[in-house]
């Protein structure tokens, strides 16, 4: 069942470190809970002089956490972009923190929340097990029963076919922000994972394209996308996901 609320009690703080006096700052607010303290989610606040962080998100994070609360956690790895690990929510959006620029909020307070409708670890760092079980499920490898003595060959149209769907990081920032996945994550995949098992479908070098469509025809592994567009307007690397599954839906009319 989804909460739509905070536990009982769970109070916006007061700012806890107001960094320097006189400077332009970033106002952050952000999401902390310990599940170790016993006590409810909170909000901190730190206001981040502009000539003390780098341009991102992700900076205002690393500067907080480097100078003012060293336990403030976040998930992070390359910086580029192409681990997928920072994505979080602000102001309502779900972003990768390391490409965001800080410059898109006007001066704004950013108001920084983990992934929603996600089981928060600590602060902003969600569990994504069940995310990943899904991904496993559609068997992201390919599939081919043949050893080529050298690479498998594509044609340049072939090759094509996977632009756009190989370059998905797994943030889970389009699942998260889809209403259909809010309520159906136990059984419907989300834009995603659908995104994944697409672009195995669409692999020229894949032989099992078949049984791979027979194990999205279902009712809520795919059929709970209802077209909102949530996923597309969302995807920090300017992905489609929303296509891919009407690709998916075309292959299975077409088979029909
Ligand atoms: S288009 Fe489908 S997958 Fe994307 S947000 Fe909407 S319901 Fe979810
Ligand atoms: S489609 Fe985009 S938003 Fe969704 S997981 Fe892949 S990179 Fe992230
Ligand atoms: S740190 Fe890797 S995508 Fe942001």
């Amino acid at each position: 069942m989804v909460e739509f609320t905070l536990p009982k009690n769970s109070v916006v703080t007061n700012p806890v470190a107001s960094y320097k006096e006189g400077k332009e700052f970033y106002r952050i607010e952000v999401y902390r809970w310990n599940s170790e303290s016993g006590k409810n989610p909170h909000i901190d606040t730190f206001d981040i002089p502009h000539d003390e962080c780098g341009s991102m998100v992700l900076d205002v994070l690393l500067k907080i956490k480097n100078d003012l609360d060293s336990s403030l956690t976040f998930r992070r790895s390359c910086r580029e972009g192409v681990c997928g690990s920072c994505a979080m929510n602000v102001n309502g959006k779900n972003i990768l923190a390391c490409t965001k620029s800080l410059a898109d909020y006007n001066g704004d307070t950013l108001k920084i929340y983990p992934l929603p409708h996600m089981g928060v670890v600590k602060d902003l760092v969600v569990d994504m097990t069940h995310f990943y079980n899904q991904y496993a499920s559609i068997k992201p490898w390919l599939e081919n029963s043949t050893t080529p003595e050298r690479e498998r060959i594509q044609s340049e149209h072939q090759r094509a076919a996977l632009n756009d769907l190989y370059d998905c990081v797994l943030c889970a920032c389009c699942s998260t922000s889809c209403p259909s996945y809010w309520w159906n994550s136990e059984r419907y995949l989300g834009p995603a994972v659908l995104l994944q098992a697409y672009r195995w479908i669409a692999d020229s070098r894949d032989e099992n394209s078949e049984e791979r469509l027979n194990a999205l025809d279902d009712a809520f592994k795919l059929y709970r996308c209802h077209t909102i567009m949530n996923c597309v307007d969302t995807c920090p690397k300017g992905l489609n996901p929303a296509k891919a599954i009407a690709e998916i839906k075309k292959q299975l009319v077409k088979r029909a």
